[in-house]
C-alpha cells in the first residue's frame, strides 16, 4: 500500500478477479479500490461532485454513486457509455430486460435492437440488454480468431457482426442476463450519476463544477480504443447513427494521423518541447513525420484537455490522475511529468504523487510500440489542487 495525502491506497491496476468478474473486460479500466481509496483519502463528502472526464467503463461513477456522491462521466466511446450505464443497473432494471425479452420473438433482430436498445446512455434497462448483446457478439467473433495478433486490434466488418447477431436467440440473450444479474452493484446506487457520452474537447458539454476530478486519461502507448471496442461500435451502429472513422480521429491518443500535428500550444513545458525534439531527430524511419505528428497531436490534445478540466472543476478542486509511462523505441516518455507540466499551466497545483510497479501482461501491450524490455512498469497516481 502506497500513500497519497497521508492515507494508503489501493493499486489503480484491476486485479485479475476484479478484471474477470467485470461486466466487461476493458484492458483501459482502473480498480475500483484504487477509486474508493482516493475518495475516502480525500474525505470526500456527500454535498461533493465528482467528475471523471475519462471515464471509459464508468468505475469512477460507478464508485462515487455507491458511496453517496453525485458524480459526472464522460467519455467519448459510445460503447464505453453502454458500459458505464449498465454499471449502474440493478435487479430491477434485470428484470425489467427480461421482461421486454419475453415479450419479443424468438430470435434477434435489428428491429429488436432499435426497439429496445436505441438511446442506452440514460436507461439502465437498455444499457443491459445492449452489453449482453456487446458480449454475446464478442464471443462469437473471437471464435473466428479475430485477435490471433494483437488482442486490442479487431480485424471485423459490419457484415460479420450482422452475420453474428443474426445467429444470436433471445434464449443465449436470457441466459447472459442472467450471468450479468450475478456481477451487478448497481442496486449499491445512492446518489446521482449522469453520463454524458461526447467529446471532452468539444463544444457541447453540460454545465459541470466539479469539487473532485478522479481519472486516468487515455495513454501513449498507440492502443486504438475504436479498433478495442469495434465489435459494440459496430453493433451500436445499428441503433444509432454515427461515424467509427469521424470518432477514432476524435479521440485523444488515436494513431490516426491525418493532416499533421494539431497547432502546438505554447505552454507545453521544457520538458514537452525537449521530447518532441528527440523524436524529431530520432534516425529510425518516420520519427520526424508520423511519429513526431502523433506526439505532438497528443501533447495538443492534453494541453487543451486540462484547459477544459480548470472551467469544469470548482476552485480548490482536487484532482487525481492516474498515469503510465511508456517508450518510444529507446526514449522514455514520462508521462507524469507531461501531464504535470500541463496541469500546472492550467493552474492544477501538484500536492502529491504515489508510484505503483507492476508486471505488464501482453493485454496491456502494444506490440508493434514496444520492443525495450518492458515488462514492467509503473503507474503513477497523481494529486493537484486547483488554485
Ligand atoms: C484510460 S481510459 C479510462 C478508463 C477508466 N478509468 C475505466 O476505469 O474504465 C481513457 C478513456 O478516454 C476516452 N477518451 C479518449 N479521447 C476522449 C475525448 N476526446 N473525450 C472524452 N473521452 C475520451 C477513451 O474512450 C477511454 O475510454
Amino acid at each position: 500500500m502506497l500513500a497519497l495525502g497521508g492515507a494508503p491506497l489501493s493499486s489503480p491496476k484491476q486485479t485479475t478477479t476484479e478484471r474477470q468478474s467485470s461486466l466487461f473486460p476493458y484492458y483501459a479500466g482502473f480498480s475500483e479500490a484504487f477509486v474508493r481509496d482516493v475518495l475516502d483519502a480525500l474525505q470526500a463528502s456527500s454535498d461533493q461532485v465528482v467528475l471523471d472526464p475519462w471515464n471509459g467503463s464508468g468505475t469512477t461513477t460507478s464508485i462515487a454513486g455507491q458511496s453517496g456522491l453525485q458524480s459526472i462521466g464522460i467519455d467519448i466511446n459510445p460503447a464505453m457509455a453502454v458500459v458505464a450505464m449498465a454499471r449502474l443497473a440493478s435487479q430491477k432494471h434485470l428484470t425489467e430486460a427480461r421482461g421486454i425479452l419475453t415479450n419479443s420473438g424468438r430470435t434477434l433482430s435489428q428491429r429488436f435492437l432499435i426497439e429496445n436498445c436505441s438511446s442506452p446512455y440514460d436507461c439502465s434497462t437498455r444499457s443491459l440488454l445492449l452489453l449482453a448483446v456487446f458480449r454475446i457478439a464478442r464471443r462469437k467473433l473471437r471464435d473466428r480468431d479475430r485477435l490471433a495478433t494483437n488482442p486490442t486490434w479487431w480485424q471485423v466488418d459490419q457484415a460479420e457482426v450482422r452475420r453474428a447477431l443474426a445467429s444470436i436467440t433471445k434464449i443465449q440473450i436470457d441466459r447472459e442476463l442472467n450471468e450479468l444479474g450475478s456481477k451487478l452493484s448497481g442496486g449499491r446506487t445512492s446518489a446521482p450519476v449522469s453520463l454524458v457520452r461526447g467529446n471532452l474537447l468539444g463544444p457541447a458539454l453540460p454545465q459541470i463544477a466539479a469539487d473532485i476530478i478522479i481519472t486516468s486519461p487515455p495513454y501513449l502507448t498507440r492502443i486504438d480504443y475504436v479498433k478495442a471496442t469495434l465489435p459494440e461500435l459496430l453493433v451500436l451502429s445499428l441503433v444509432e447513427d454515427f461515424s467509427i472513422e469521424e470518432l477514432r480521429r476524435s479521440m485523444i491518443g488515436t494513431p490516426v494521423i491525418g493532416r499533421g500535428p494539431d497547432s502546438m500550444p505554447v505552454h507545453i513545458g521544457d520538458y514537452g518541447k525537449s521530447l518532441l525534439a528527440k523524436i524529431a531527430a530520432h534516425t529510425s524511419k518516420a520519427s520526424a513525420t508520423y511519429y513526431l505528428a502523433f506526439f505532438s497531436s497528443y501533447i495538443s490534445r492534453m494541453v487543451a484537455s486540462f484547459e477544459k478540466l480548470r472551467g469544469l472543476a470548482r476552485p480548490g478542486a482536487q484532482m487525481v490522475i492516474v498515469v503510465q509511462g511508456s517508450h518510444y523505441k529507446e526514449i522514455f516518455v514520462d508521462l507524469a511529468r507531461l501531464s504535470t507540466d500541463f496541469a500546472g499551466a492550467a493552474g492544477f497545483k501538484l500536492v502529491s504523487r504515489a508510484d505503483f510497479n507492476f508486471k505488464q501482461s501482453f493485454a496491456q501491450l502494444n506490440p508493434k510500440a514496444n520492443g525495450y524490455g518492458m515488462d514492467t512498469a509503473q503507474e503513477t497516481a497523481l494529486l493537484f489542487k486547483l488554485v
